[in-house]
């Protein structure tokens, strides 16, 4: 019997996905607009944690302060009554043409300064909603031509608005962390920071890299035809997976958004695993859009299976891991001799050039006659995943 969701599980999910009306490039919305607390607690029945959101999302684009204040105070309502938890906030950058050309990359300056100053706006509230993440994903940040940017400048500005945005964060005092979204594309033909790898690589030239992390979406990498645990082995080894967006993709073209393990289950199954054994204990979130064909009947039915695809999958991962025959198969394959240091403790260079076991007296034609064993410990992955185990 599989777990019911609980609390402790920590699923997440955006406003924006259950309330997704399904407007797409070549058809109108197919569902009527959910309202926010309504939402807050259809999530909470389902036995969701939290609940994150873009600012407009909440707060109609263009309210004024008595409509702003009235939609804040509803959703604080809806929280209180639920329990539900807000773990992480965000802004629409995308949207309004305004920002048809980016927003802290926008060639605009003005753009770029009113941007800065839409997130500080959302950064407030979701302090004051105890959010601990703050994303930010660049969804316009980029260009259909590269004769529309020049990407050093580019960089030059998304550095000084992320560095901006974390300067504000610790001048007031808020405990937010930031997390960065990376996508390859879409909305814009290219947009930058396309990878985990771009992403990490960025961090690393901000002032503030402490304070910034990554917001990883499991379509995302998959539209750029890589590794998602690859993606999140790195991202955690670096002590940089501060939040991460679930769902499912079949492949590189347009981003599907589909349930989590709807796209390439396997895949999901080793992330689940990784995400469960590797140290992750922030929010599962789910960034996904319930099909357009769907009521909205067919919206919960969608949320609740996106948690069960990952309670499913964690069980799975578990059995995987107590099984004496994989075990032995990790064995046979020498996976934790990966973990064993090449050098020894305290050996150095000239203490390896001085070993003749190394490499004078070392037989490379005989250590190349065993093999791995690798199809052996993937079939019994296949197998727990179709629980024929
Ligand atoms: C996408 C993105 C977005 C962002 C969200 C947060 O599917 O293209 O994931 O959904 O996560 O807008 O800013
Ligand atoms: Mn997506
Ligand atoms: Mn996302």
């Amino acid at each position: 019997m599989v777990a019911e969701p609980t609390r402790a599980d920590k699923f997440s999910f955006g406003l924006w996905t259950v309330g997704w009306r399904a407007v797409d490039p070549f058809g109108d919305a197919t569902r009527p607009a959910l309202d926010p607390a309504e939402a807050v607690h259809r999530l909470a029945e389902l036995g969701a944690w939290g609940i994150s959101f873009h600012d407009d999302d909440l707060i109609p684009f263009g309210s004024d302060d008595t409509e702003r204040a009235r939609h804040i105070a509803r959703f604080k309502d809806a929280l209180a009554q639920t329990g539900l938890v807000v773990p992480m906030a965000t802004t629409n950058l995308f949207t309004h043409p305004v920002f048809r050309d980016g927003a802290l990359t926008s060639n605009d300056r003005a753009v770029r300064r009113y941007a800065l100053r839409k997130v500080m706006r959302n950064m407030d509230l979701a302090a004051e909603l105890g959010a601990e993440t703050y994303v930010l994903w660049g969804g316009r940040e980029g260009s259909e031509t590269d004769a529309a940017k020049d990407v050093a400048a580019a960089l030059d500005r998304y550095r000084e608005g992320i560095d901006t945005l974390a300067q504000y964060v610790t001048d007031r005092g808020y405990g937010l962390k930031l997390a960065l979204e990376p996508k390859p594309n879409e909305p814009r033909g290219d947009i930058f920071l396309p990878t985990i790898g771009h992403a990490l690589a960025f961090i690393s030239q901000l002032d503030h890299h402490e304070i910034v992390g990554l917001n990883p979406e499991v379509g995302h990498e998959q539209m750029a035809g890589l590794n998602f645990v690859h993606g999140i082995g790195q991202a955690l080894w670096q002590g940089k997976l501060f939040h991460i967006d679930l769902n499912g993709q079949r492949g590189p073209r347009y981003d599907q958004d589909l349930i989590f393990g709807h796209g390439d289950l396997l895949s999901a199954f080793f992330l689940v695993d990784l995400l469960e054994h590797g140290g992750y204990t922030g929010p599962r979130h789910f960034d996904y859009k319930p099909l357009r064909t769907e009521d909205s009947t067919g919206v919960w039915a969608s949320a609740a299976a996106n948690m069960r695809s990952y309670l499913l999958l964690r069980e799975r991962a578990q059995a995987f891991r107590a099984d004496p025959a994989v075990q032995a198969a990790l064995a046979e394959s020498r996976v934790p001799e990966l973990s064993t240091p090449t050098l020894a403790p305290g050996e150095t260079v000239a203490d390896l050039l001085a070993d003749s076991s190394a490499f004078e007296e070392f037989d490379p034609d005989k250590a190349a006659e065993r093999g791995y064993g690798f199809v052996t410990l993937s079939q019994l992955a296949l197998e727990h995943v179709l629980g024929s185990r």
